[in-house]
């Protein structure tokens, strides 16, 4: 695979990040995970409008001929990585650079690491189709979770929680109220209205919970920025995630407990086959350009 690193497209095993990044010594950069369907890429103006976002956030700046080349570079990957049909995805890392270890910032100048990789995303229709078990446990993360860091820490070991538990996510709880996932957005059906948590910063504002809200308006389902509450969880009819990288997953039992009827709800499969619907739309009518 070929993946970019800093101005050069290098076999991934050669690319290297000194030890003095600040990515790796601190955590001190952000991410994007964006999805891609026949080398096009889905929605990227709202991916780099979120990078930028967590950019100004961390006091991180790129120049502005790095920021308009990262499309390019991007679907430069998908196509010399042989992804130019099918599923997708780019991961994009951007680190304060490499500098001495200060905890404040090295001196303004010090070049940011960039990096992008492609990969091959294996859509996981067969769990959907059955629907996904999930855990629910403490959100313990920081207060800016509006920023897409890569300070994963308490998202990794929810997700580890979640794995060992034979679950597929983890749905994090914080002051009797859900939050989201650890790598996703967290949306329910409750008495015929979909609800999820407000934007603000206890959520990552999905791209996927963004398009799946439009496409449930446009659908004439009721939505509400309205938190699920613990007290409320076992009692809703439908749960689902939402991500880049499950598109619309159905939860179907929580902390080994069935979920509604025990089966993916019709709200949660319609919602999914049109996301689906608008993505293939989408990156067709983009790639034709
Ligand atoms: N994660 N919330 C969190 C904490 C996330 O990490 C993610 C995505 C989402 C969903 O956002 P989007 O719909 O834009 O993918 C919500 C990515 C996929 C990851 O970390 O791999």
């Amino acid at each position: 695979m070929t993946v970019y690193l800093n101005g050069s497209y290098v076999e991934r095993a050669a690319a290297k990040v000194p030890v003095d990044d600040r990515g790796f010594l601190f955590g001190d950069g952000v991410y994007e995970v964006t999805r891609a369907y026949d080398g096009v890429l889905f929605e990227w103006e709202r991916h780099l409008r979120r990078l930028e976002r967590g950019l100004e956030g961390l006091g991180i700046s790129v120049a502005a001929s790095v920021r308009d080349g990262l499309a390019e570079i991007s679907e430069r990957l998908l196509r010399e990585n042989g992804l130019e049909s099918g599923d997708a995805t780019v991961y994009l890392q951007i680190t304060r650079g490499v500098a001495q270890r200060t905890h404040y910032f090295p001196p303004p100048g010090t070049p940011p690491t960039v990096f992008l990789s492609a990969s091959r995303l294996a859509v996981p229709d067969e769990i959907r189709s059955k629907g996904a078990a999930a855990i629910a446990i403490p959100d313990i993360r920081w207060g800016r979770c509006d920023l897409k860091t890569v300070n994963l820490l308490p998202n990794v070991l929810a997700k580890q929680q979640a794995v060992v538990a034979g679950a597929f996510e983890a749905i994090l709880v914080r002051d009797g109220t859900v939050t989201e996932g650890a790598s996703s957005n967290v949306l329910a059906v409750k008495d015929g209205v979909l609800r999820t948590h407000p934007l603000g910063p206890r959520i990552l504002a999905g791209i996927t919970r963004d398009v799946v809200f439009e496409l449930a308006r446009e659908a004439g389902i009721s939505v509400a920025e309205t938190p699920v509450t613990v007290a409320e969880l076992s009692g809703v009819s439908e749960l689902m995630i939402t991500a880049t990288t499950a598109d619309v997953m159905p939860i179907v039992r929580l902390d080994g407990r069935p979920l509604g009827d025990g089966r993916p709800g019709p709200v949660a499969t319609s919602l999914h086959t049109a996301f689906r619907a608008r993505m293939e739309r989408q990156c067709a009518r983009a790639g034709a350009r």
